[in-house]
């Protein structure tokens, strides 16, 4: 089973699959913090050829063997994920190492190219919309930020690099479930979201090969 959810910066999607991924017992992919890692080691001044980025069997992303996943939450890095991101040679290394994590494996993965690139066949796609309004009010509470017209203003740049980028822009897949979160709680989105999951399971023959 794959699960494949997509949608803008602070959208939800890591809650809700977080959510699923423990519901069903599926293993969690973020592909954003692979994009973060990236970031990071051009941030430590490595260059490209000499950053590897992989995922543990927990989930965890690692540089270059060296788990990083709690140090990826940064402005910089919201904003150094997103430049390095518009790299085709960046994003033919992720997407390839995303697939290889999803061969023979029951995944939720999240990120903004994944029901479109990385896993065209999933079950389940999901497209999570939210106003950034509301996606930045999201983001500074958990952040812990004052500035809400600061992270307004982080989200909306985030959005139109990711949305106007020439290699795999943010966009729904023809055969997502878009889902608007605005006025929705996180226990709705996921409780509808496992039905659609239940739904697809009890119909059989799934993508997980
Ligand atoms: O989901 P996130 O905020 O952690 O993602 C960080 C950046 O990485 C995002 O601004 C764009 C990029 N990204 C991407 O281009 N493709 C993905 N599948 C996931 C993230």
């Amino acid at each position: 089973m794959h699960i494949a959810i997509d949608g803008p910066a602070a959208s939800g999607k890591t809650s809700l699959g977080r959510a699923l991924a423990s519901h069903f017992g599926f293993l969690l992919v973020e592909t954003g913090k692979m994009y973060r890692a990236v970031a990071l080691g051009l941030d430590r001044g490595l260059p490209l050829d000499k950053i590897h980025i992989s995922m543990n069997d927990a989930g965890r992303i690692l540089l270059n063997n060296d788990d990083v996943s709690d140090i990826l939450h940064t402005p910089r890095l919201d904003q150094g994920s997103s430049r390095v991101a518009t790299r085709p040679e960046v994003r033919q290394l992720l997407v390839r190492l995303q697939q290889e994590i999803a061969t023979g494996r029951d995944v939720v993965m999240e990120g903004r190219d994944i029901g479109t690139v990385v896993l065209p066949h999933a079950d389940v796609k999901i497209f999570l919309q939210a106003s950034a309004e509301e996606r930045a009010r999201r983001r500074a509470s958990q952040r812990h930020q004052s500035q809400l017209d600061d992270t307004l203003r982080e989200i909306i740049t985030r959005d139109t690099r990711d949305q106007t980028r020439t290699i795999a822009p943010l966009n729904p897949a023809s055969d997502a479930t878009i889902i608007h979160t605005d006025n929705k709680s996180l226990a709705e989105l996921v409780s509808e979201v496992i039905a659609l999951v239940e739904e697809r399971l009890h119909t059989g023959d799934t993508a997980a090969k």
